[in-house]
């Protein structure tokens, strides 16, 4: 059995499409849920699913941390960070190599960065008058969405649609494609 455990900031749709997806899978699980915000609405999913999860603090998190130990002893065959959005510490990219991968909302380069997270992406597609966005799913390394891009997958965006309808169009396509990204990059590994 291949191990995931996931990182998510905030309300937790990708969460719980991707436990949803590997419940009763015969090679993938899901073992468990981090996120850097108590009040997460994506806590109260990974209730109701049944799922453990763990709030860290900010000390938690620095360099050489205990999370990090802690991350080491559960050895995760992937850590998939579904709509976090604090910067990974370079000494956790070093310890787990090509083993965090995350989704952006967007098509990398293309408004990626600092700031550059869920609804923000959306307005300054929107504001360019972009006529496609979509996701990305890449690897992790020490710089903000600059890591190695594993798949892209586009939509159309038209001048009617609004920052929005665009979020719902990229949500989409998240919903239907990041479990079998990741069951894609499991079976490479
Ligand atoms: C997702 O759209 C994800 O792509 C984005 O946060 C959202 C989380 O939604 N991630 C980023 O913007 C990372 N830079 P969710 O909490 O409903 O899964």
């Amino acid at each position: 059995m291949k191990h995931i455990v996931l990182f998510a900031s905030g309300s937790g749709t990708n969460v719980e499409n991707i436990v949803r997806y590997f419940e009763g899978h015969q090679t993938i699980s899901v073992s468990c849920v981090f996120t850097n915000k108590r009040d997460a609405y994506v806590l109260d999913r990974c209730n109701a699913l049944g799922i453990p999860a763990f709030f860290f603090n900010g000390h938690a998190f620095k360099d050489k941390s205990l999370l990090l130990q802690f991350l080491s002893c559960l050895q995760p065959d992937l850590i998939v960070l579904a709509g976090f959005l604090r910067k990974i510490p370079a000494e956790m990219v070093a310890t787990f190599p090509e083993k965090i991968i995350n989704i952006h909302p967007a098509l990398l380069p293309k408004y990626g960065g600092k700031g550059m997270y869920g609804k923000h992406v959306h307005k300054a597609v929107k504001a360019d008058k972009d006529t496609e966005s979509g996701i990305t799913v890449h690897y992790v390394n020490d710089r903000y969405d600059e890591g190695a891009i594993i798949k892209q997958v586009r939509v159309g965006i038209s001048s009617s649609d609004s920052a929005d309808d665009i979020g719902r169009k990229v949500q989409q396509l998240e919903h239907l494609h990041f479990p079998q990204i990741i069951e894609a990059v499991l079976s490479e590994n």
